[in-house]
């Protein structure tokens, strides 16, 4: 009965939290310079392709409407590919300057110009996503990219954020956590102990996409308790295709198309709803990223695991 009456509690807070998401996640760009071997990016079916600048806009107005203060302005692309690039940025510092804003790139491409939008727009995190201490572990890693570009371009940014007295954006090193990165840990604190952290992270195993000789963990499938991510945040891929949650990131599960309604109602609405009663009632079988996602459930509160 009090088991009962818990779930029943925790359901009702659940379905308070739909009222409106609390973060939004543009998706920029899907292309990318990157084959990072931790990524699925090189294996998406879809369309590349870049969010236009109308659309951008439009939902950084309803975001200001809504009061989503967490604003992640990529998804799974690089964002510092696109042209317009800092200019998407100015969008932000105009339309929603109080937002707190995360900006994850790879930094291959992070030239002066966009450094400076960054610092001008007050990005308040900026995570560069690195591989490795040594350029032979980075550059097999993350294929593509370049050790000395990329390390050269984060350091000559930081050194720039403060010669410009600036706190923000802090800048986080985030490594996937790999038996490689894990043992190179310690060079890649020295490499970057000019930024303001360096992480490990957990290695998911994107739908099992992911080549599990560079350490998957072995996370258990599926918990108890319902998915987080649900309630989190709103996630729009760049062409305005709406999914349930950033890892879904070849498309496979869309709630809705913001071209054609709101944010709003797509959070407050039928499909989206859907999922989140196949979380509650753990019922995800037949669900194309749901069933097999093995996401790492780091940070889950205790109360939300009854
Ligand atoms: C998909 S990337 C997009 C942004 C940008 N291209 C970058 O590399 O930061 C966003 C973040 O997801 C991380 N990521 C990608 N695949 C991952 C995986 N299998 N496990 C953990 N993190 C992953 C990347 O390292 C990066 O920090
Ligand atoms: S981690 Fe980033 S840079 Fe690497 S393939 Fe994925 S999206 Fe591209």
């Amino acid at each position: 009965m009090a088991q009962a009456s818990l779930i029943k509690e925790k359901v009702d807070t659940m379905r308070g939290m739909e009222a409106s998401p609390p973060a939004l996640q543009l998706e920029i760009t899907n292309a990318c310079n990157g084959k990072c071997i931790i990524c699925p990016n090189p294996q998406q079916t879809r369309p590349r392709g870049m969010m236009s600048f109308k659309l951008w806009c439009k939902l950084l107005h309803q975001a200001v409407e809504l009061n989503i203060t967490l604003l992640h302005p990529f998804w799974f692309g690089e964002p510092t590919l696109v042209k317009d690039f800092p200019k998407y940025l100015d969008a932000i510092g105009d339309i929603h300057p109080n937002a707190m804003t995360q900006l994850f790139s790879n930094c291959s491409n992070l030239t002066d110009e966009i450094g400076e939008a960054i610092l001008r727009n007050n990005i308040d995190l900026l995570v560069v996503s690195f591989e490795g201490g040594t350029k032979q572990t980075y550059e097999s890693h993350r294929p593509g990219l370049k050790w000395d570009k990329t390390v050269i371009n984060v350091h000559n940014f930081v050194r720039k954020r403060n010669e410009a007295g600036m706190r923000i954006p802090e800048v986080f090193v985030q490594s996937a956590s790999t038996y490689q990165t894990r043992a190179e840990f310690e060079l890649l604190k020295a490499e970057f102990s000019d930024c303001n952290q360096v992480n490990l992270t957990a290695l998911q195993t994107m739908g099992g996409t992911i080549d599990e000789s560079i350490d998957v963990p072995k996370v258990r499938k599926n918990p108890s308790w319902p998915c987080m991510r649900l309630w989190s945040e709103i996630v729009v891929a760049w062409d305005g295709r709406v999914v349930t949650c950033c890892d879904d990131w070849d498309t496979k599960q869309v709630v809705g198309n913001a071209n054609e309604q709101t944010l709003l109602e797509i959070w407050k609405g039928d499909k989206l709803r859907a999922y989140r009663d196949a979380s509650i009632n753990n019922s995800l079988d037949g669900l194309p990223t749901c069933s097999t996602c093995w996401y790492e459930w780091i940070g889950v509160p205790e109360w939300w695991k009854v």
